[in-house]
């Protein structure tokens, strides 16, 4: 049977056949960011589907495909659509797609998602600046024998969102008039949404904000050496903050709502990463 880094590469030579450049920055697209995809020129499109090894996109609100295009002079390959562990897929299977980029020689990757705003800091459409993660995901996708040839067995994570690209974000963000706060992202398997006893305690860990994605690919990005940015957007306060049931459909509708913000912010910050 194929290993993980055999079937890695073979997706990976399947989309160097299909792009036309290693992009320098891979971009994952949240729930109802979809839309930075759009703003790429000279657009190409790869269904998942069509991806060797490539696991199926399954929740609404993700369309399931990569879309590689230029900002400023920067090739960059889009993901609409990522791999969540409440659908189902393994830690390792929700990252798989990353493996496949670091063997198709990206190095740069921006992680966006939709949170839950915990701090009373956040408000609904803020944007959110990862400065580091708790993962209460109950797993780690590096769980298992460890392949040397991804990276070390026990990777440091002191700094997972890399400090340079944190400043360039902050500093576009300031250019730009774009309010971005700064936060702590826990990041839980869900599917069912926290309860407010939950939202208590993580804020007692000390998080800001809270999501089922991006945790372990933040893990599986920095054991490949890769750097990662990662920017939230706060979609609803959390359970209990304000005492309103939450709903998929908000948070599709408020991403839908902020894109315009985030796409700009991403525009500025990826000809400088
Ligand atoms: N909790 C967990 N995940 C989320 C939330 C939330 O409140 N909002 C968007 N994704």
């Amino acid at each position: 049977m194929k290993d993980t880094y055999e079937k890695a590469l073979e997706a990976a030579h399947f989309l160097r056949s299909k792009l036309r450049a290693i992009p320098d920055v891979l971009v994952v697209l949240g729930s109802g960011l979809g839309g930075f995809a759009e703003v790429l020129e000279d657009r190409e499109v790869v269904e998942y589907g069509e991806i060797p090894h490539w696991p199926a996109a399954t929740v609404v609100g993700h369309a399931g495909r990569q879309v590689g295009g230029y900002v400023g002079g920067r090739y960059v390959a889009a993901m609409q659509g990522r791999f969540h562990y409440y659908e189902g897929y393994s830690l390792e299977e929700a990252t798989f797609y990353l493996r496949v980029a670091k063997l198709l020689g990206i190095e740069r990757v921006i992680l966006t998602n939709a949170a839950g705003g915990i701090d009373p800091g956040l408000r609904v459409g803020d944007l959110m600046l990862i400065a580091d993660h708790i993962n209460l995901m109950g797993g780690n996708p590096l769980r298992g024998s460890n392949d040397e040839r991804f990276g070390p067995r026990f990777p440091d994570m002191s700094e997972a969102y890399d400090r340079e690209y944190r400043r360039i974000a902050q500093e576009e963000a300031a250019r730009l008039g774009i309010a971005l706060q700064v936060g702590v992202y826990a990041g839980l398997a869900g599917p069912s949404y926290e309860t407010p006893a939950e939202i208590r305690m993580i804020r007692g860990f000390g998080a800001q904000a809270v999501g089922m994605s991006t945790v372990p690919e933040a893990i599986v990005a920095r054991h490949m050496g890769m750097r990662v940015l990662g920017i939230s957007c706060i979609t609803n306060l959390a359970a209990g903050v304000v005492g309103e049931p939450i709903r998929h459909e908000d948070v599709l509708e408020v991403g839908q709502q902020v894109a315009a913000r985030l796409i700009a912010l991403l525009q500025a910050v990826i000809v400088r990463m």
